[in-house]
């Protein structure tokens, strides 16, 4: 295994998501490093997610065995389900070189262009937020992807030509929090699509004590469990939640985290039973008094919470519909019966206190 591992033209992940990120402060330089010693590089590392683990292994094996370079392969779920994982494990586990860049640092089709021609056979090409890319980048890509080959326009005007350079078989890794944005030919072009679901408590508990243990944090099942379940289905949450609890009980505690513990540490950083912070918290208050109940546009409501409306679709909404507490309607986004039960509200009575007034 190579092991060459380089970023180009975008900062490593994590910054990467604190710059797309800007209302959330995100977390510390040491914390980054953490989250990269806590990254699975083998597919077997990797909990949950059994079915997308099981068609990838069948994927890698079946071209390791015809000693093929593996085909491109697309990963599009909400942040911090592990896409940006899986494309590490893919070069690891062929034992190729991965190279990473994303769709908005892709300017200009001479920047994938330089980066095409500088691959070496089998790498793999990690391209984060591939929905972001320019259409004129995205259209170098094509037959990149399909012949491996590139289109050079050398010149301008009547002089122009174009020449085609042959590129070393690669794959391309694509991830995608919105894979409704990708367009149909790119989509097509690839030969594998995983799609990562909100992890289930058993595996998030599990991904804690493996995170547990690489820290040197003890805990027991319990509080991992107690994490798990308030992580919002999502590793990176997980882990967080972690980090945060082993300090609650640095400081206010001794030994190891249980569950009460946990419980406890999580109340007093505003994460609830369920995992709810204060954005989510936010966000059925104003669907269910502020609004009382009718529905409410995106823009709207992110205003309301002082929140992007990127990040309220990317990184709030999908839990809150897994958990059945938000819905989405042609007219906007109105709070579920279980939302007004989590917030200890009577969603019959008509006005709550606090409501905006009504517009018709
Ligand atoms: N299945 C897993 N097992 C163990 N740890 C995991 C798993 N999936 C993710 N993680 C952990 O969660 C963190 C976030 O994962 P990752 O960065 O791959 O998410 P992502 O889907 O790329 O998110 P984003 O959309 O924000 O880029 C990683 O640092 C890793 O430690
Ligand atoms: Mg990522």
């Amino acid at each position: 295994m190579s092991g060459r591992q380089e970023v180009l033209g975008a900062e490593p992940d994590g910054a990467g998501e604190l710059a797309r990120r800007p209302v959330d402060p995100g977390p510390d330089p040491a914390e980054l490093a953490d989250e990269a010693r806590l990254r699975p590089h083998r597919l077997e590392d990797f909990l949950g997610q059994p079915q997308l683990t099981e068609h990838l292994h069948i994927v890698l094996e079946a071209a390791r065995r015809r000693g093929q370079v593996v085909d491109h392969l697309l990963f599009a779920g909400p942040p911090g389900l592990g896409k940006t994982t899986m494309a590490g494990i893919v070069a690891a586990e062929m034992g190729v070189g991965l190279r990473i860049t994303s769709g908005p640092a892709l300017v200009r089709s001479g920047d994938l262009a330089a980066i095409l021609t500088d691959l070496q056979p089998g790498d793999v090409l990690f391209i984060d937020e591939i929905h972001r890319l320019p259409r004129p980048v995205e259209e170098v890509l094509y037959p990149a992807m399909e012949d491996f080959q590139l289109d050079i326009l050398i010149g301008k005007g009547p002089t122009a030509r174009s020449i085609r350079l042959d590129l070393p078989r690669f794959t391309l890794v694509g991830a995608t929090t919105r894979i409704g944005l990708l367009t149909g030919p790119l989509r097509d072009r690839f030969g594998f699509l995983g799609r990562l679901d909100l992890y289930d408590v058993d595996s998030l508990a599990g991904i804690v004590l493996r995170a547990a243990g690489i820290l040197g944090v003890a805990v027991d099942t319990g509080g991992a469990r107690q994490i798990a379940t308030r992580s919002r289905g999502t590793p990176r949450i997980g882990n967080r939640l972690l980090r945060r609890v082993r300090d609650f009980v640095e400081v206010r505690a001794e030994g190891a985290i249980t569950a009460s513990l946990a419980a406890e540490g999580l109340e007093l950083f505003g994460v609830d039973e369920l995992g709810l912070d204060k954005v989510d918290r936010a966000i059925l208050d104003a669907l269910c008094v502020r609004f009382s109940g009718r529905p409410v546009g995106l823009v709207t409501l992110a205003q309301c919470v002082g929140e992007e409306p990127d990040t309220i679709e990317d990184a709030y909404e999908p839990f809150l519909l897994q958990q059945g507490l938000l819905q989405r309607t042609p007219r906007g986004r109105v709070a579920a019966p279980n939302a007004y039960a989590h917030l200890g509200l009577d969603p019959a009575a008509a006005d709550h206190p606090g409501s905006a007034p009504r517009l018709w």
